[in-house]
């Protein structure tokens, strides 16, 4: 069952009905504002930092499940009847009900009683506010007399504060209102230069700032009083709970349509020019007030809208390709790009299942992000990797998350966790292959934000590596610390104590645990720091590098190998985890995927033994799960994973976010199809169709999917914000499709179907369009390339010289 369908000419999905059976969201923004936007206009906004500085309220976990948005009523002054135009809050019986999810704006409308009402909601390029606008039309034989609103609530900055300390925040509210525009200040009379605004395009009717006064005591935003009573109170809040509502009286002819436009937003002041007048407790608006003026003007608002769309379209324009999957083609050309976009502006912080209260960004999930997110913004993903690099400590260690605002590591997780650091490589040498610029190398960075610390960015990864040089465990294998990729694999956590955190116990020194897959993510950076010391012309050090790769492989291969498949880990008993001895959790996806990744085996069959072991134990229609058998009870050696019930998240819950480990693998294998069918298995529009079972949006990855213990089988959750999305989309692209960055150049070595006659791509890099076009003939993975007519050695195309802009690449393979 679908609950719309792909408009894939408008980049949009398009929701026809609005009870989706989880709220299905959007993005609004992409720089420093940003909002979350669901199918019926729920959600909240905020100014980079979605804990600290959250501009409106929203109350997760709420009943009804998402209540509390950027909310329109409009009320027929006649029959008194008043409804929302995107369904939540008032749930009425709407016509033509339809939500357009686009990229980076969302539009949201019906009918009701003869008046089409849509909503289009985005953030303009380089502002940090949000425009509304509003259009209504009058379908009726007759004039029809019609009240707007416009409701939104405001969150007292702090997140976490503002959700409970109430006996604070009942008493600091604060708003003025002037020309129309609603102002909330709370706490700018002392700390804070900041404050938020809503504006509104149209003479008022009326407004309100004070929430009890606009609902009315003991009313949800289903039904407001003052709506119902058909005008507002003029309220001015003080204390409780600020809000900001308009009101807009509409006399519509028969077929008449009007827009009205709406502007929420935020604004700084310099700390000198707070007030006006000077000495006052006036905000000084004259800062802002030409940004307000602009955006309410209708055309200024569709000019932004406009610049907006092309932004998308040249962002996507970077890698486009036509094959002969429309599954493919939708995710790789439009929403699992735009989702990258998404991870990497979030990290983990806000979405329908991130409250943004919780986690800043992590250094690991920030560090792979860049894999999906480099090539289309390279300036944003440097100054990433700067900003991450300045967390490192000075061990080489990290810490696990910081915050966004300030840019700090977080002091309540702190480090430990020992894949961490590795990262920091893999994001860096992504970042190299696509851009070349290798002067990111020398640029200073601080050590755990201390000034004074700085080492160029080089020494940062010598560090990251040296890290698990120095914390080898009995095998020789890598210490694991308090968690690896899987931060609920706890070896050394020990905990029988409730409400204790998983990530921060440790009641092991950790000299006994370690990670064979950490060890694969070991092999594999210290090969990609080998190419970029070689690079540098330091072959003394890259030999080192690939030295001492080569001997954590032979490790791996002996201590970390189980004889079908690769074993997970040892616990603190020495004990194997992952093996055929175990009586649950005889497999991981995460060691037998990774280290296959990192071609560990290739040549000995190890890892087509391993892959297969995976194919037959691990693989689901629905993907491959974590593990399996599934632990049924608490192991308290193991930790968190084992205290999910069977089936979901890491207790052999389908983790989307590792499944492309496998699909890399089997491309290394030469399987391209059953790397593309595992692709498809997980692939978001490829399961539209169950989207009942599923649940969770079609158009964007869930972190997980659950495995075939739990009751719920195929039922997604935790849509958007994972690593999901850039694993997916450098597995389709760079080794499905085989269109694969390098420090040389452009690599094209496809791994496709073998019932795929080819396909076409066209891929801007490093300045250059390459317009590809791979031609099957056969049904292996050799290819043959020629650019612009003439034959090429080997499967990397050589950067043009002469200032050349356009490169045709045609590739046969046979
Ligand atoms: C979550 C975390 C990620 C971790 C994964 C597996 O997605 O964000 O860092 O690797 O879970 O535990
Ligand atoms: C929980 C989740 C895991 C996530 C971790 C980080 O343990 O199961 O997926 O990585 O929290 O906070």
């Amino acid at each position: 069952m679908k609950f719309g369908y792909f408009d894939d000419l408008s980049r949009e999905y398009v929701i026809t009905q609005p009870d989706t059976p989880l709220p299905w969201i959007n993005y609004l923004g992409c720089e420093a504002y940003f909002g979350i936007i669901s199918n019926t206009a729920g959600g909240y906004s905020f100014y980079r930092d979605a804990r600290l500085r959250r501009i409106t309220r929203y109350r997760y976990n709420n009943v009804p499940m998402d209540f509390g948005g950027r909310y329109i009523y409009l009320r027929d002054n006649e029959s008194k009847e008043f409804w929302s135009p995107s369904w939540q809050p008032t749930r009425n019986d709407l016509t033509d009900y339809t939500c357009r999810h686009g990229m980076g704006y969302s539009v949201i409308g019906s009918s009701y009683d003869g008046i089409e009402a849509h909503t289009r909601y985005f953030v303009p390029l380089g502002e940090n506010l949000e425009v509304w606008q509003l259009t209504v039309t009058n379908k009726r034989a007759t004039k029809a007399s019609i009240s707007a609103f416009s409701s939104i609530e405001f969150c007292l900055w702090d997140a976490q504060d503002d959700a409970t300390n109430f006996q604070r925040n009942f008493n600091t509210g604060q708003v003025e209102v002037e020309d129309g525009v609603i102002y909330h200040k709370t706490e700018y009379r002392e700390r804070r230069n900041h404050f938020a605004y809503f504006g509104c395009s149209e003479p008022l009717a009326g407004f309100d700032t004070q929430r009890d006064a606009f609902l009315g005591p003991y009313n949800g935003w289903d039904k407001p009083a003052a709506v119902a009573a058909g005008h507002l109170t003029n309220s001015i809040a003080h204390g409780w709970s600020p809000i900001g509502a308009h009101q807009v009286k509409l006399e519509l002819a028969p077929g008449e349509t009007r827009q009205i436009v709406f502007v929420l937003g935020y604004h700084e002041n310099p700390v000198d020019q707070k007030f006006d007048p000077p000495g006052s407790q006036t905000i000084n608006k004259k800062t802002v007030k030409p940004t307000i003026a602009k955006y309410l003007d209708p055309k200024q608002a569709d000019a932004a809208f406009e610049q907006l769309r092309q932004y998308w379209e040249s962002v996507l324009g970077i890698f486009q390709v036509n094959t002969p999957d429309i599954h493919t083609n939708r995710m790789v050309n439009i929403w699992n790009a735009y989702q990258c976009m998404a991870t990497f502006n979030m990290s983990r912080s806000a979405s329908f299942y991130e409250s943004g209260i919780g986690r800043g960004l992590g250094f690991r999930d920030s560090n792979q992000d860049l894999l999906g997110f480099v090539h289309m913004a390279p300036a944003r993903a440097r100054e990433r990797i700067l900003d991450l690099a300045a967390t490192q400590l000075p061990t080489g260690g990290a810490y696990h998350q910081y915050q966004p605002l300030t840019k700090r590591g977080n002091n309540d997780i702190g480090g430990g966790f020992n894949d961490d650091p590795h990262w920091l490589i893999i994001g860096v040498s992504a970042y190299l292959k696509e851009t070349g610029d290798w002067s990111i190398l020398d640029a200073p960075v601080q050590y755990d934000n201390e000034p004074g610390s700085e080492q160029p960015l080089y020494e940062h990864l010598q560090r990251s590596f040296n890290y698990t040089l120095s914390r080898l465990g009995p095998h020789g294998l890598p210490l694991i610390g308090r968690a690896d990729w899987n931060d609920c694999l706890n070896l050394n956590c020990f905990s029988d104590t409730p409400g204790q955190s998983f990530q921060t116990t440790t009641n092991k020194e950790g000299k006994v645990a370690e990670s064979v897959f950490i060890a694969g993510l070991f092999v594999l950076a210290g090969r990609e720091l080998a190419a970029i010391a070689s690079h540098r012309d330091l072959k003394a050090e890259a030999d080192k590098y690939l030295a001492e790769s080569a001997k954590m492989e032979k490790i791996t291969l002996d201590s970390g190998w189980d004889g079908e498949w690769f074993l997970r880990a040892y616990d603190d008993f020495g004990g194997k985890i992952g093996s055929k001895e175990c009586k649950e959790g005889k497999i991981f996806i995460e060691s037998n995927g990774f280290c296959t990744l990192a071609g560990i085996g290739l040549d000995d069959g190890k890892a087509a033994s391993a892959l297969a072991a995976v194919n037959q134990q691990l693989a689901t229609k629905h993907g491959i799960v974590v593990q399996q058998p599934a632990y049924t009870h608490y192991y308290i050696e193991m930790g968190e994973i084992s205290s999910y019930p069977p089936g979901y998240k890491e207790n052999a819950g389908v983790f989307c976010h590792v499944n492309p480990w496998v699909m890399i693998g089997e491309t290394r294998l030469g399987h391209g199809d059953l790397a593309f069918d595992y692709y498809s298995r997980i692939n978001p529009s490829a399961r539209e169709e169950i989207s009942d079972l599923h649940r969770c949006e079609p158009y964007v990855y869930a972190q997980m999917i659950a495995g075939r213990d739990a009751p719920s089988f195929g039922e997604a959750k935790n849509s958007w914000l994972t690593g999901t999305a850039a694993w997916n989309y450098y597995a389709i692209v760079q080794w499905i499709l085989g269109i694969r960055t390098s420090l040389e150049g452009l690599q094209i070595a496809p791994v496709i179907p073998t019932n795929w006659p080819g396909f076409t791509a066209t891929r801007t890099f490093r300045g250059v369009v390459y317009k590809i076009s791979i031609e099957r003939k056969g049904n292996g993975n050799q290819i043959a390339l020629t650019v612009d007519g003439s034959p090429i050695k080997g499967n990397i195309v050589p950067p043009p010289t002469g200032g050349q802009k356009e490169v045709t690449v045609k590739g046969i393979l046979s």
